[in-house]
């Protein structure tokens, strides 16, 4: 007997399981701004949820006299994600899947959302054929206006527009939404990032007139030769419609001039990021006019380099995500702007648009301010890579038609905006036929433009060789490697011939990204090296209210409750969810800083290496200063003429006495312009004389025994019983100890990309015990003025440990140290640091220093701390990440921990001082800043040296120079109790 099978009771919606583009569509093209009437759909929808599509009810719901239970229904926010509105819950997940592999079929656990608006168009839009624009919805939709079906919706964020002539009516229209969060399009849309579904972005109605605009292509090149530009508009008209259409740029002269042919401009100023010249156009037809804004420029590669008007481009990027810390991907204009602004103030040039083409007027501002754009379509296809790609998209003939769809969408939309360099196909899909074919097809649709796609792993298909978190050493090695005629193999020659793009490196995860320096000194040295993007601009963590003491709680994978999810990997970012910038951003603008400065040791002469595209220095004007100025003080320096691409030997005439001083040369603004305030500062460089360490006086006090297991030394006392000191005059210190462990940071925890299969440094630390070091005293003497005290420190288990010599001198007022680390038997790993570490029973309330500052500095990062006198409170000096990690060391010569009513005085030359609220077991412990403890007791921690530390949350680890290999390491400290500065 045949067993009887059960179809399930309620089928899926068959086209959720489609590999199918969406239904219905009309033709992509640019996003317009024209005059034909419009109106915006945005604000307050109803909606109700659903577990799976196997629970909707068909009740009618999308017909204007459906007969619905108001309580099924609650108001929603359009544009926005309904996780972040009550309704489901986020995910973030990275590579894998949140779901099954079964393409193209997505799970029964699938929310399932009804959107239901209301809506009376107005006699404008109504008196013409119309169109719905979406132009973000994430997940799959069908469309209904009026019960009747529109349309399907795939591509998370790309456009759609389906018509609705005919279907509009006067009066009361209703538009129904049902959006599922998974369908088989989900297989494609596997970014790094929240799944959070959701109408994210806005919906318009369109009026289409007869005869009006329907898309638009400009072409404006510029020939650096002699100047001229050529200008091409090819315009189609909706219909097919035949009425001519005419193309005006009154700053060139040209006049309702004809569209489809080459117009040649005999001098034109060029659209570069630093010269941002844009001219308006007008393209007109009968019944619609469209404004454009035209920038001329050409990019192009010759020699393995890449140009932009026949010079080199050096692209100094980010990778943009949308994201805002309540509203997801709702990002709105103006805090776009804000955030572009902030990038030009840090001397960022470029975004990559990881990893979907963002609102389509984020696109405006980056021609208007000024940026290079990697414009990326929304295809990622990643998860498979943990299937060993078996069954991806990328290579199945049946997805050929989505993957198609959604390049045209991508380039279509965007295709008018100078500021978009190149096309990537996509991120991390692997390889195979359909991406070759969608690089083909943009191509040829685009040959003006770059095609880039990073997993091509061959190269064949791109026009730039694109990696991501290659390393310093591989990167130097493909900028040298040997011409494209010695290869054999016909992709390496082509490979050769590309210029190469980092379109990810320097991972900006907690404390870091340590090594930005090597990259940008590659950059400058090879030709063949066109820069990168930095991985990435924003944090994405989300807003989770804040704690009972006002804290702020920021949410990362897993705190919704995911099974499947990557944890903090989500925040990894140069600046904060809410965008303001952590210390690596400071960092990034010194080493992005379009002129590099040297010093002559003798300062005689200035350096100057003008490393702008095409701007001379003539908007900067440079100044010295010594210690003790004002910011906006400082004597002129004249600086010659220095044009885009040289450099200028500058005497300087400072008086004899600036060698002792510190002396700062800076260069900085004439006036506000390019998103910056007059007086910004673009690039600087410092002399800092050497700087004796303080010896104290020592022999005045000797060490004294008190009779009571105390010795006394000047203001300290020691514990006979521990060597150890217990007090400073007024200060009791606790827990002084040798340390060469941190609280691991996300790139301690992360495996080196150069080192798979081996442990990361905070395992080895773990395995080696590091952070649980045992103490031995092994003799306490008295040196003539000096309190020797020898201890041999180690961890459990091993037999590798450090002898450590204490010798504590005293003027009768202050305590120096001078302590030496040696280290002794088969250390198995490198140390994290090389100090002491310190308790104080009350909390800091703020931190005064003489030294680097005001970001902290490690072996491999730090290049915005410049020497001088700073002051911050506990939480900026000890630098508060989403999770807890160790950071915020300064290095100080002179440095006062104030603690209320008293203080404790650090002083040595540039030691790195780190002081918190917290033991390192507890920052290491703690997942969310948020659950941190109060500040009850300060401990500080001063080192003889620290590690660098790298990338490797994702990518190169620590470079060798910047490790802390176990050798003698040796501290000279001077600690004095005083009163607080009032
Ligand atoms: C890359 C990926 C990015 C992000 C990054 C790590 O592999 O393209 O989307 O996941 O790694 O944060």
């Amino acid at each position: 007997m045949t067993p009887r099978t059960t179809p399930a009771s309620i089928p899926l919606p068959a086209d959720l399981a489609s590999p199918l583009p969406g239904r219905g569509a009309l033709p992509p093209r640019a996003h317009l701004r024209s005059d034909a009437p419009r109106q915006v759909l945005d604000g307050t929808w109803q909606v109700r949820l659903r577990p799976s599509p196997r629970h909707v009810a068909d009740d009618g719901w999308q017909q204007a006299d459906a007969r619905l239970d108001p309580a099924d229904w609650s108001p929603v926010a359009v544009p926005g994600h309904l996780p972040l509105q009550g309704h489901g819950s986020p995910i973030y997940a990275n590579v894998a899947y949140p779901f099954p592999v079964d393409p193209p079929f997505p799970p029964d656990d699938n929310p399932v959302a009804d959107h239901r608006l209301e809506l009376v168009a107005s006699p404008e839009v109504l008196a013409h054929p119309s169109v719905l624009r979406f132009e973000g919805v994430d997940g799959a939709a069908t469309v209904w206006l009026n019960g009747v079906e529109l349309g399907t919706l795939r591509g998370s964020r790309l456009t759609t527009e389906l018509a609705c002539t005919g279907v509009l009516r006067p009066g009361t229209n209703v538009l129904a939404v049902r959006l599922a969060q998974w369908s088989a399009h989900s297989y494609l849309e596997d970014q790094d990032m929240w799944w959070m579904p959701g109408i994210f972005r806005s919906v318009t109605l369109l009026a289409r007139p007869h005869g009006a605009v329907r898309d638009v292509f400009v072409h404006a090149g510029y020939d650096h030769r002699d100047g001229s530009g050529t200008l091409r508009v090819d315009v189609e008209l909706e219909d097919g419609a035949e009425a001519p259409a005419t193309i005006s740029v009154p700053a060139l002269g040209l006049h309702e001039v004809a569209t489809g042919v080459d117009h040649h401009v005999p001098s034109v100023a060029p659209w570069t990021a630093e010269t941002p010249v844009l001219h308006d156009a007008r393209v007109r037809t009968p019944t619609e006019t469209v404004d454009l804004r035209i920038g001329f420029r050409t990019v192009a590669v010759e020699d393995a380099t890449l140009l932009l008007n026949g010079t080199p481009l050096l692209l100094k990027g980010v990778n943009r995500h949308e994201h805002d810390p309540h509203r997801g991907r709702v990002v709105d204009l103006a805090a776009a702007r804000a955030e572009l602004l902030l990038m030009k103030q840090h001397h960022i040039n470029a975004v990559r648009t990881s990893h979907y083409p963002p609102q389509a007027d984020f696109l405006d501002l980056a021609d208007e301010l000024g940026f290079y754009v990697i414009l990326e379509n929304d295809l990622e296809t990643h998860g498979f890579v943990l299937v060993d790609w078996r069954g991806n998209p990328s290579d199945d003939a049946r997805w050929l038609p989505a993957y198609q769809d959604r390049m045209r969408r991508t380039v279509e939309r965007d295709k008018n905006h100078p500021s978009v360099l190149m096309w990537s196909l996509g991120n991390e899909a692997g390889t195979g036929a359909n991406l070759d074919a969608i690089a083909r097809w943009t191509r040829d649709r685009d040959p003006d433009r770059l095609v880039h796609y990073e997993g091509d792993a061959r190269s064949r298909h791109v026009d730039v060789y694109s990696r991501m978190y290659a390393s310093v050493p591989e990167v130097e090695a493909i900028a040298t490697e040997p011409p494209a005629e010695t290869f054999t193999d016909p992709d390496e020659q082509h490979r050769r011939r590309l210029p190469f793009v980092l379109c990810e490196y320097a991972h900006a995860m907690g404390n870091g990204p340590g090594g930005l320096s090597e990259y940008q000194d590659l950059f400058h040295r090879y030709p063949r090296l066109a820069g990168g993007f930095i991985w990435e601009w924003v944090e994405h963590a989300l807003a989770g209210g804040t704690t009972d003491d006002g804290r702020p709680v920021q949410l990362y994978g897993g705190d919704f409750g995911e099974r499947v999810h990557d944890g903090s990997f989500v925040v990894d970012g140069l600046v904060h969810a809410d965008r303001t910038p952590g210390p690596a951003l400071a960092d990034l603008a010194r080493v992005f800083s379009p002129v590099s400065l040297r010093l002559a040791p003798d300062l005689s002469t200035l350096t100057v290496v003008n490393r702008y595209h095409s701007l001379d220095l003539s908007h900067l004007e440079a100044v010295w200063t010594t210690d003790g100025d004002g910011p906006a003080a400082g004597t002129a320096i004249t600086l010659p003429e220095v044009p885009a691409g040289t450099s200028a030997v500058v005497p300087l005439r400072l008086p004899p006495s600036a060698l002792a001083a510190t002396v700062t040369v800076l260069l900085r603004r004439r006036t506000a312009g390019d998103g910056c305030a007059a007086g910004h500062e673009v690039a600087w460089i410092q002399h800092i004389p050497d700087r004796p360490v303080g010896a104290l006086e020592a022999g005045r006090v000797a060490p004294r025994r008190t009779g009571d297991g105390l010795v006394q030394l000047g203001p300290a006392s020691f514990d006979e019983r521990t060597g150890m000191p217990v007090g400073l005059g007024a200060l009791a210190l606790h827990d002084v100890a040798v340390s060469l462990w941190r609280a691991p940071t996300e790139n301690d925890r992360g495996v080196a990309w150069e080192e798979p299969g081996l442990p990361s440094v905070a395992d080895r630390w773990a395995a080696a015990r590091l952070d649980d070091l045992r103490t031995r005293l092994v003799e306490v003497a008295e040196d003539g003025p000096a309190f020797v005290v020898r201890t041999r420190t180690g961890p459990p288990v091993l037999d590798a440990g450090v002898d450590v010599t204490w010798r504590w001198t005293s003027d009768g007022t202050s305590l120096a140290l001078d302590l030496t680390l040696v280290p002794y038997g088969s250390w198995p790993c490198d140390w994290g640091r090389a100090g002491i570490d310190l308790r104080l029973a009350a909390p800091t309330t703020r931190v005064r220093w003489t030294g680097w500052g005001p970001g902290p500095q490690y072996p491999d990062t730090g290049q915005g701390a410049r020497y001088g006198s700073f002051v911050a409170d506990r939480d900026d000096y000890a630098v508060r990440t989403v999770r807890p990690q160790e950071h915020g060391a300064r290095r100080v010569d002179d440095a006062t921990v104030e603690l209320g009513a008293r203080a404790l005085r650090v002083r040595g030359a540039g030691l790195p001082l780190t002081v918190r609220p917290w033991s390192r077991a507890v920052v290491a412990a703690t997942r969310h800043d948020h659950e941190l403890p109060a500040a009850t007791e300060t401990w500080i921690s001063v080192d003889a040296a620290v590690g660098g530390v790298g990338t490797a949350s994702c990518g190169p680890g620590v470079l060798p120079e910047y490790r802390l290999t176990p050798s003698t390491r040796q501290l000279h400290v001077i600690l004095t109790q005083v009163d607080p500065v009032v």
